[in-house]
């Protein structure tokens, strides 16, 4: 057992091919082959034409990999794969080429990980520098994550880095897929969520009012179908007379809507659970209007704010992957049935 193992990953969950080596939680290469462009034209992810372009993608991203971190297959100590939550043909040409290395490779172990555990897991990321300079170390725990994806809302309760629960989610939409069904009425382009964020620059966020859902229910999920609808309506009310300026006020008001509404939950879960840092995780992570909000709060709260700090960490990438992946080595949890280990398109944390 080495204390900071070399780790190859792969992620194929949805709409990006990744390989990634890690090194403890630093990272070495994080190769994302990005199918924005191919998926683009259906406004969404077509899951065949992801599958197909991952199984053309995951060889060259691979060599790729080990190239860009002048690693050598000798030099890898472990195997880690996304077996789930995502999309299952397209699982299951990452848990494929997985399985086909560790055979190949013979004594190398395969460990398995959740998606959404790498983009809780995110936040830690260091790249060759060591660079976010921060300590894990006790005084930052509890900790509550905030796990916002194109498929998933949670709130998650960690004790310690590897004792955690899930203590809230979506009963419905993901927030990630109601600002991308949002943009597609809007015709805004694809990923919704992030030409939202650019546009809603431009607009007034006070312009229209949306109602805060929610509010009855004292648990800590969320729902966002409410949200949804009252923007659908809004924007067939508003019908011929929808210009750029009312696109940018919709965009701003909508956006900072879905994000009142996730910190409406999340003071809940922070009153509650008292936590010393907030870790934020997943796609919808980038926008900067969020941060700013989460920040605010974090400040006033007097609680440490970690969200993703390396470029390309806040999408689905393979990194992230590594880093869970590293806290299950440490507790030597591996695959032990390598014909066990199928996709699970609905697993959760
Ligand atoms: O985690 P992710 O890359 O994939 C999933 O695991 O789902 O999240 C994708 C989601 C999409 O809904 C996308 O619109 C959203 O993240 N997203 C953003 C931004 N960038 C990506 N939402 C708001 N602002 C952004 N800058
Ligand atoms: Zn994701």
């Amino acid at each position: 057992m080495k204390q900071f193992p070399i780790i190859l990953s792969i992620d194929t969950s949805c709409d990006d091919t990744s390989v990634a080596l890690t090194k403890g939680t630093q990272v070495l290469a994080n190769i994302v082959a990005s199918q924005e462009e191919l998926h683009k034209k259906y406004g969404g992810v077509m899951p065949l034409v992801a599958k197909l372009a991952h199984n053309d993608l995951i060889n060259p991203t691979y060599r790729e990999c080990l190239k860009r971190a002048k690693i050598s297959e000798d030099q890898i100590d472990a195997i880690a794969v996304t077996y789930g939550p995502g999309l299952a043909i397209a699982l299951e040409v990452g848990i494929e080429f997985a399985k086909n290395l560790a055979l190949q490779f013979g004594d190398k172990p395969l460990i398995a990980v959740n998606h959404m555990a790498g983009h809780m897991y995110s936040v830690l990321a260091k790249n060759s520098k060591q660079n976010p300079d921060f300590e894990i170390n006790e005084n930052l725990f509890p900790v509550i994550s905030l796990l916002i994806s194109g498929g998933h809302t949670e709130l998650i309760l960690l004790k310690n880095l590897t004792d955690y629960q899930k203590i809230g989610q979506t009963v419905d939409d993901a927030a990630g897929e109601a600002l991308d069904k949002f943009a597609r009425l809007l015709n805004l382009g694809y990923p919704g969520g992030a030409v939202m964020e650019k546009i809603a620059v431009n607009g007034n966020p006070d312009f229209y009012k949306f109602p805060l859902p929610m509010t009855q229910s004292h648990d800590l999920n969320f729902s966002f179908s409410g949200l949804k609808t009252f923007g659908r309506l809004l924007i067939e009310k508003l019908g011929s007379s929808i210009n750029k300026t009312t696109i940018e006020n919709l965009s701003a008001s909508y956006q900072q809507a879905v994000f009142k509404a996730i910190l409406y939950k999340l003071k809940k879960a922070v009153e509650t659970y008292q936590p010393k840092s907030l870790w934020l995780g997943g796609g919808v992570s980038a926008n900067l209007l969020l941060r700013k909000m989460l920040r605010n709060y974090c400040r006033e709260k007097n609680i440490v704010f970690l969200y993703p700090k390396l470029k390309k960490l806040n999408s689905d990438n393979a990194a992230m992957i590594g880093i869970a992946a590293y806290f299950n080595y440490l507790k030597q949890d591996f695959v032990k049935d390598f014909d066990g280990l199928q996709r699970v398109p609905r697993l959760g944390l």
